[in-house]
C-alpha cells in the first residue's frame, strides 16, 4: 500500500469511528425509553401468546407451550425435523401457527411475529446461547 492510500484508510477509519462512537452517545432517559418500549412489545406478546392471534379454530400457544417456558430460543438457529432444514425461531412458530392454530403464517417481520419472540426470549433471558442444540 502507498503512502497516500494508508493514510486515506486511516483517515476512514478515523472517521467511522467517531460515526460510531457519535451512535453510542444516549441518556439515562434514552435507556428508559427504550427499556419501556421493549417491555411493552413484551406484553403485546403475552397477549398474543395467550390466545391474541384471532386464528379460529380458537387453538392458543399457551395450551401447548404454558407461559413459553417449554420453547429454547437460545437454540436458535437449528436444524428442526418438521420443517427440513436448519430454521430461525420465526419459521418454527410460522410452522405452529400452521398447524395446530390452523392460521396465515406471518411475514417474519409482522409487529405479532416480533412481539411472539420478544415475549418468548424474555422468559428466557439469562439462559446460556446453545445455536444447533436438541
Ligand atoms: C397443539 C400444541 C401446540 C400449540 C397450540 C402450539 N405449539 Fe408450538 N410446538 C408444538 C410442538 C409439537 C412443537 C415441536 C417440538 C419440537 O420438535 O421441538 C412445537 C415447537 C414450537 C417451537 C420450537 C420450540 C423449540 O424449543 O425448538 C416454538 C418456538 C413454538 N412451538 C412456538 C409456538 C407458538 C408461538 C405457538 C402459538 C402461535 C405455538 N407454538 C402453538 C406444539 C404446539
Amino acid at each position: 500500500m502507498n503512502k497516500t492510500l494508508s493514510t486515506i484508510s486511516v483517515l476512514a477509519m478515523t472517521l467511522s469511528f467517531s460515526h460510531t462512537s457519535q451512535a453510542d452517545n444516549f441518556t439515562e432517559a434514552d435507556l428508559k425509553h427504550w427499556n419501556d418500549e421493549f417491555m411493552s412489545v413484551v406484553d403485546h406478546g403475552e397477549a398474543v401468546f395467550h390466545g391474541g392471534l384471532k386464528n379460529e379454530n380458537t387453538v392458543s400457544c399457551d395450551q401447548c407451550h404454558p407461559n413459553a417456558t417449554n420453547i429454547h430460543p437460545e437454540t436458535y438457529p437449528k436444524f428442526q425435523q418438521q420443517l427440513g432444514k436448519v430454521a430461525v425461531l420465526g419459521e418454527m412458530i410460522n410452522w405452529c401457527i400452521m398447524n395446530p392454530l390452523e392460521g396465515e403464517p406471518l411475514a417474519l417481520d409482522d409487529p405479532d411475529m416480533t412481539a411472539i419472540q420478544s415475549y418468548i426470549h424474555y422468559e428466557r433471558r439469562g439462559v446460556k446461547l446453545a445455536p444447533g442444540k436438541h
